[in-house]
This record gives structure tokens, C-alpha cells and sequence, in this order.
């Protein structure tokens, strides 16, 4: 049976928040939480399905924990893994770089040959610019807990019923 994890900082106060409806959506038992700040090449190694979690921060850049992480993750081989990722961003704060995050992220793993699946459509969302946007689809699932989050939750639930069908 293939293995699903979720990726998200443990210690963050708005991302794990969200990180813990998408697991009551998904089924706990069918996921297992991993610490993004205790990231391992060997979760990615030995997991087939993963959600990570990546809000946006410093201006269009990724977290700590993710960038340190990145030269670990651009050696691998990640060819017959299926990844999705979420990120919180700030449209009205950050209008040029909203959740720019999600498409650095991306980018690195499509370069490790891995297969990205939920990539949503930019309804309702109110922005300049934005990494994340490819050819007007966005490549994860943007979420804005500061102007939008009466959206969170129905955002949340119609993307893991489509996580659900795209995964292997
Ligand atoms: C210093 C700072 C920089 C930020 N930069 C961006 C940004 O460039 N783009 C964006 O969409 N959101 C940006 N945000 C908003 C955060 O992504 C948002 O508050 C998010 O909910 C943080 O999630 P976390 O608390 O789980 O880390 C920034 C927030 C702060 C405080």
C-alpha cells in the first residue's frame, strides 16, 4: 500500500493549523504528520505521497527549515512520487509575491522528477503577482489565513477530495 505523509512545521501557529484540517479531511489514519524542521532525506525516500506545507516569508522566499533543507532535496531522485503542496501567504500584505513559496518549492521538485498533482485554479483571490501562478493555474493550493480564512475550510476539503483521485 502506498504511504502518504504531510510535511509541516510543528511549530509554526497558522500553518499547523491548517496542516490539522487537511489531516481530519484526509483520514488520521491514513497519514502520518512529519516535522518540516526535522525534515530527513530518508522521510522522502521512504514515503510514496507527500502534502508539504510551505508558507511564504522575507518577500517571496520559503521558511527556514525549507531552505536549509534544499540542497538535501535537489540531490535526490524523487522520479514515481507524487507531491502537493499547500502554502499560506498574505494576499493584500504581499500582493507582488503571494505565496511565491509554493512555486520556489515546486520548481525543485519538478527538477527531481517528481510528479505534482494539486494545482487549483485562481478563483478568488485578489493579488499583483505570483510565483505559484503557472499558465493562470496556481501549482499547490494558496491559503490566506489573514484576509481569507472564512475560505480555509471549504478550500481545504474540496482539494484533499482532489489529492485523493490524483494520487497513486
Ligand atoms: C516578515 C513577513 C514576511 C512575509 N512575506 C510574505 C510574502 O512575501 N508573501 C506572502 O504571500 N505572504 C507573506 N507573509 C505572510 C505569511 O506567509 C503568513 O502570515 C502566513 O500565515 C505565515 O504562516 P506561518 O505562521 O505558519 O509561518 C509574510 C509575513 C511576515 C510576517
Amino acid at each position: 500500500m502506498s504511504k502518504t505523509v504531510i510535511v509541516y512545521s510543528f511549530n509554526s501557529i497558522k500553518s499547523k493549523k491548517v496542516a490539522e484540517k487537511i489531516i481530519q479531511a484526509f483520514g488520521k489514519d491514513k497519514i502520518t504528520a512529519v516535522n518540516a524542521e526535522e525534515i530527513t532525506t530518508e522521510v522522502f525516500k521512504n514515503n510514496d505521497n507527500f502534502i508539504l506545507s510551505t508558507p511564504t516569508w522575507f518577500d517571496g522566499e520559503l521558511p527556514n527549515y525549507w531552505d536549509e533543507f534544499i540542497p538535501d532535496l535537489e540531490d535526490m531522485d524523487l522520479k514515481n512520487k507524487t507531491f502537493a503542496v499547500f502554502g499560506l501567504g498574505d494576499q493584500k500584505g504581499y500582493p507582488e509575491n503571494f505565496c511565491d513559496a509554493i512555486g520556489i518549492l515546486v520548481e525543485i521538485l519538478e527538477s527531481c522528477g517528481a510528479t505534482i498533482i494539486g494545482k487549483v485554479n485562481n478563483d478568488n483571490y485578489t493579488f499583483e503577482s505570483s510565483r505559484a501562478l503557472r499558465d493562470g493555474k496556481f501549482l499547490g493550493l494558496p491559503l490566506d489565513q489573514e484576509n481569507q480564512a472564512r475560505l480555509t475550510q471549504s478550500r481545504v476539503e474540496k482539494w484533499v477530495k482532489q489529492l485523493k483521485k490524483e494520487m497513486k
